[in-house]
């Protein structure tokens, strides 16, 4: 028997091992879990199954890679945690973790209190929202104690969030979906703007502070750039094309040198719905009629929600134009509670990941993007105009012009940024393109005709102003076929992602060219899963190595914090998602240390730090999903239903609830 037999074998009796998460419901552990959702080929094939090896071959046997640990000076100074699953959160030693804002808290004066078996949408819009994902910090006064916290409210998972709901319901046709269970998913989502202060370890939530805020899918929003007042962006409620109801599915984001927020709208397509569908809720070919090519080449619609069942612009058969106003960056003044914020349609519509800034060192803004769905692309926004410190106002347009690029990543190491300009060769009238509107409109289509690169998923897309580098995170891309690999995408069915450096020529961010370097190729560097064919400096403990680059910051010292999101790959990983420190230069580049993981089933997202460094924000997202829904803890239909029973170990501070927490040093100093 090979040891990949045996582990095989092993696997199936994981449940005996001690520190496998159990239900009392169903009785089953993680290795049940692993086998139920990966079947034999899959676990025989080498890169997977950690989990149960860790089981099977014992902790030493990993260990024997943290051997040639380098003899460089680490440039993070915590003490490792272990890397692992279980159903709480853990952060690395002397420093204080507590949850700020958790879905449902009460956000202004006349909140009501969350109660999970009384949610309304009226109380949703005053709580803080669902799946909190980007984070930004903006000081009030400078103070790195005292300031904004904007958090994006991603998505909604129905099937946790509502104890009448006992299934997902994107699967069963929307059957229990109702209208008051649409309305409060939709007040869910958007974005919360909350002020917040710091008092000794711990922050509290200003409540009646004139900051605070909930933006929603249902908050008015201005358009600006050249598909503003588009035939294309008219609907029956927007004769102009200028004024849209809403954000949804803001994923990462932003922020500006001019202290505003920048939220990305990612999966728009997944929240519009179809008459013309079948039983198993996938819609008619070629609907969308002159925009059916547009249609398909952004999934729309997506059918991921029952929104359309209740209200008409998601459904396109009866506003076919309504896709066409999301899949945007969205600019929010914090500072200005009554401020209209803006969609930037100059920036290109797509799977927005997130939109992160730099000022060049010419003074023009560069927003760095990524697309993230699988194949799609990486995309660079130039400003036209140049950033002026006094003038708040000028630089709250410098967003509305600029030049949209795609990359392309060549197999020498160097790359081009391709402009998507009106004129130029392929985005023409002979090639459906009739003005740039249509380009920004249909941009996945514009990059496809100047021969952009296709990607494993771009998420996170970070520049590094102390080094001067920008860091791609490829979160991974399980369907790229053999045949498909490029130098820039070198595995094939990479299930566990990998991070790109790319260097602009010359330091300009604003520049054609650029060289790029794969810095890590994510996954197990174990000799025993060499099929993975990670790539790390071997300094890396067995705890450091992660899967799966989601979110990422670059903190005052220039060093880059990377964030995982793996979805049901924990089980191929053995490891909660967490936060890593991931050295970008000197003898330790491509060293990874594990800081903080999230209980399993979770996503991590932020990270955001305060100018001070003292203060560390981190967004625990959906806790509770990805395959976990029957272990321990987990196992009851609302994981948000206080268990009085079903339960017995609940503590206030361990639910699997979305919530932000602050990571404070115990005594007081910089993290880190
Ligand atoms: Fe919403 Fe690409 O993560
Ligand atoms: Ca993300
Ligand atoms: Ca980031």
């Amino acid at each position: 028997m090979t040891k990949k037999d045996e582990f095989f074998n092993r696997a199936a009796a994981a449940e005996a091992h001690d520190d496998m998460p159990r239900s009392p419901q169903s009785g089953e552990t993680i290795g049940d879990v692993i086998l139920k959702r990966f079947n034999r080929r899959d676990l025989m094939r080498g890169a997977f199954g950690v989990a149960a090896a860790t089981a099977l071959f014992g902790p030493a046997v990993l260990k024997a890679s943290a051997a040639r640990a380098g003899d460089a000076p680490d440039r993070f100074d915590f003490k490792e945690i272990e890397a692992g699953v279980d159903t709480t959160h853990h952060v690395a030693e002397g420093y204080w973790c507590k949850p700020l804002l958790r879905w449902g808290d009460p956000l202004f004066p006349d909140s009501p209190e969350f109660d999970p078996l009384k949610q309304t949408a009226a109380s949703q819009l005053k709580q803080f929202g669902y799946n909190n994902d980007y984070v930004a910090y903006f000081p009030i006064d400078g103070s790195s104690s005292h300031g904004l916290l904007c958090v994006n409210h991603e998505y909604t998972n129905e099937e946790l969030m509502f104890p009448v709901l006992k299934e997902r319901q994107d699967t069963t046709g929307f059957k229990e979906m109702t209208e008051e269970l649409v309305n409060i998913e939709m007040a869910a989502h958007g974005v919360t703007i909350v002020e917040i202060v710091r008092d000794g370890l711990e922050w509290h939530v200003v409540r009646d502070s004139p900051y605070n805020r909930r933006i929603s899918p249902l908050t008015p929003i201005g358009v600006d750039g050249p598909a503003a007042g588009d035939e294309r962006l008219k609907t029956k409620a927007d004769a102009v094309g200028r004024e849209i109801v809403g954000t949804l599915n803001n994923c990462a984001g932003g922020s500006t040198p001019w202290g505003t927020y920048l939220t990305a709208e990612e999966n728009f397509h997944a929240y519009f719905w179809t008459d013309q569908r079948d039983a198993e809720c996938k819609p008619a070919q070629n609907l969308g009629g002159e925009q059916a090519a547009s249609y398909a080449r952004y999934g729309v619609p997506g059918l991921w929600q029952a929104w359309g069942k209740f209200h008409e612009r998601f459904n396109v058969d009866k506003e076919p134009n309504e896709p066409n106003r999301f899949g945007w960056i969205v600019e929010i003044d914090p500072f200005d509670a009554t401020s209209v914020p803006v969609k930037h349609t100059a920036l290109g519509r797509f799977c927005h990941e997130g939109a992160e800034t730099v000022l060049n060192k010419d003074g023009r803004v560069v927003v760095y993007c990524g697309d993230d769905t699988r194949g799609e692309y990486v995309y660079r926004f130039v400003s036209e105009g140049r950033y002026d410190p006094g003038d708040r106002k000028a630089n709250m347009s410098l967003l509305s012009n600029g030049t949209l690029y795609v990359a392309r990543f060549d197999a020498d190491g160097t790359g081009r940024w391709l402009p998507l300009e009106f004129g130029a060769p392929f985005l023409t009238p002979e090639f459906g393109f009739r003005s740039q509107a249509d380009v920004v409109i249909d941009a996945r289509r514009a990059a496809d005709l100047l021969g952009a690169t296709r990607m494993d998923r771009p998420e996170d897309v970070q520049p590094n102003p102390v080094n001067g580098k920008v860091y791609i995170n490829l979160t991974n891309n399980d369907k790229r076929k053999a045949d498909q690999v490029d130098a820039a995408n070198p595995r094939p069915e990479n299930y566990f992602g990998h991070i790109i450096e790319l260097a602009p020529s010359g330091g300009d961010h604003a520049a054609d060219t650029f060289t790029w370097e794969i810095l890590v190729r994510c996954g197990n560097p174990h000799p025993l899963w060499s099929g993975v064919d990670a790539l790390w400096n071997p300094a890396t403990s067995d705890n450091g190595w992660f899967a799966c680059p989601d979110n990422s910051c670059v903190d005052d010292e220039g060093r880059l914090w990377v964030a995982t999101d793996q979805g049901d790959n924990w089980a191929r990983t053995g490891r909660a998602d967490g936060l890593y420190g991931l050295e970008t230069d000197g003898p330790r580049r491509r060293t990874s240390k594990m800081f903080f993981r999230v209980p399993v089933g979770a996503e991590l997202c932020g990270p955001c730090f305060t100018p001070d460094r003292e203060t560390l924000f981190l967004a625990v997202q959906h806790p509770g999903a990805d395959g976990t829904e029957s272990l321990y803890g987990f196992g009851q239909p609302s994981t948000y239903k206080k268990p009085a029973t079903r339960w017995p170990d609940f503590r206030e501070d361990r639910p699997p609830r979305p919530s932000v927490v602050t990571i404070t040093k115990i005594g007081g100093g910089k993290i880190a």
